[in-house]
């Protein structure tokens, strides 16, 4: 499973490090070469010559052994890393890793290395719930630290709860999704729009609606994932733009995303349609400021075009998914729009449900295809729907 690669693990000090010794061995079997970096008080709880045996190589412990080559020695183990495993990793390596201290071999290597790196947490649950803890696995996360995170269960030191290393298979299983990374869509290009519209009254208002751009933007970062070359269209939100997209383009009104729309169309394979776009805008916008007069305001508006209608009336061999944000008669609803705008797939939520549509994190969805199979979805993170839309775009893809 791991031919010609390296994978350096750094070992700190906790009553796990027993553990990661029968990590070692399994990850030699399966054709790993392991180099081990020992803090100092990992080498308390079990000898260097322990991870020497078992790794068949050379165990690092202190930087400054060979005064004359310590240099290069730090720097050739980082850059010989495929991947960099912290495990178990104590609170204290996870802070000085989150604030750029490097003050050992392991800190030292681990920062100036470029490798992807796995962290596998492991101390007493008070500590591992500390919110200077959480905020320092939150920041390395956002860094792109991966986290084999630790089980729940009663700890070394007898208090019950989240803090032990996890088992071994998850810690391999995270390594082979950095290694060999799952990339089904590898190359295929992907067209998300997100986010809501705005349509402007005047030069001060405009109508609009609650839509965050949370789900759109999850299923775009999913399909870089996945390998896709992804342009994502979106409207005024205020979260960070995924990384490795293809294209960004950031638009206002429906009849903007219209036209990015319709630019973009012809060198996109596969369309996901999550943008809350208004289906109604002013007929005229006023070039100066509406003044207030006594009485009511009547606003008279026109019709913006159905873009997902569109696409699906000019669909070719696309794969085109849609959103149905619903209220009542939900799924009568989703398979009405899944038919009239030519779908594959339409995602169906109920945005009244507390926890689902708008804004939230978290989404209720139901999942319809053109076949008639209907899935119907527990509360799922935004990601995890994500991640369900794109092995639908997969299943779908393989079919073709
Ligand atoms: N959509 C679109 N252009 C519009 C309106 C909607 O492309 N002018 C797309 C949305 O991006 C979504 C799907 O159509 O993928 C369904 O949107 P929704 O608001 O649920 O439905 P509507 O088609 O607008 O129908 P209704 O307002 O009657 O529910």
């Amino acid at each position: 499973m791991f031919k010609d690669k390296t994978i350096v693990i750094g070992v700190t000090g906790g009553i796990a490090v027993y553990k990661v010794c029968d990590l070692v061995s399994r990850l030699k079997k399966l054709n790993a070469t392991v180099k081990v970096i020992m803090t100092k008080s990992a080498a308390q709880f079990v000898s260097p010559l322990t991870f020497q045996t078992l790794s068949a190589g050379k165990v690092y412990t202190e930087m400054f052994e060979y005064l004359d080559h310590w240099d290069v020695e730090h720097i050739s183990v980082a850059k010989s890393a495929d991947v960099f495993l912290v495990a178990p990793a104590t609170a204290n390596v996870i802070g000085k890793i989150r604030h750029g201290i490097a003050d050992d071999m392991l800190t030292t290597t681990i920062m100036a290395s470029t490798a992807p790196k796995v962290i596998a947490p492991a101390m007493n649950t008070n500590m591992y719930m500390n919110p200077v803890v959480q905020d320092n696995m939150k920041t390395l996360k956002n860094l792109g630290y991966i986290f084999a995170e630790p089980d729940s269960g009663y700890l070394a030191c007898g208090d019950l709860g989240a803090g032990r290393l996890t088992d071994a298979e998850n810690i391999i299983a995270k390594l082979e999704e950095v290694l060999n990374p799952y990339k089904p869509l590898e190359g295929r290009t992907v067209l998300v729009t997100a986010g809501p519209t705005q349509e402007s009254l005047d030069p001060v208002r405009y109508l609009t609606n609650h839509s965050t751009g949370k789900m759109g933007y999850a299923i775009a970062r999913k399909a870089v994932e996945f390998g896709a070359k992804v342009t994502l269209i979106s409207g005024p939100v205020n979260i960070e733009k995924p990384d490795g997209l293809l294209k960004f383009i950031g638009i206002k009104s429906a009849d903007e995303m219209f036209e990015a729309v319709k630019d973009e169309l012809d060198s996109i394979e596969i369309v996901i349609k999550s943008a809350a776009v208004a289906d109604y805008r002013p007929i005229s916008v006023a070039d100066n400021k509406i003044k207030k007069k006594d009485g009511n305001l009547n606003i008279e508006l026109e019709r913006n075009p159905d873009i997902l209608k569109y696409i699906g009336q000019h669909k070719g061999d696309k794969i085109l998914a849609g959103f149905a944000a619903e209220t009542e008669n939900i799924i009568e609803n989703g398979k009405r729009k899944l038919v009239s705008k030519n779908l594959d797939f339409i995602i169906i939520n109920n945005i009244k449900e507390t926890d689902a549509g708008f804004g939230t994190d978290t989404n209720i969805v139901t999942i319809l295809d053109k076949y008639g199979v209907q899935k119907d979805y527990e509360k799922m993170l935004k990601d995890e729907v994500a991640k369900e839309i794109l092995d639908k775009i997969v299943e779908i893809s393989s079919q073709k």
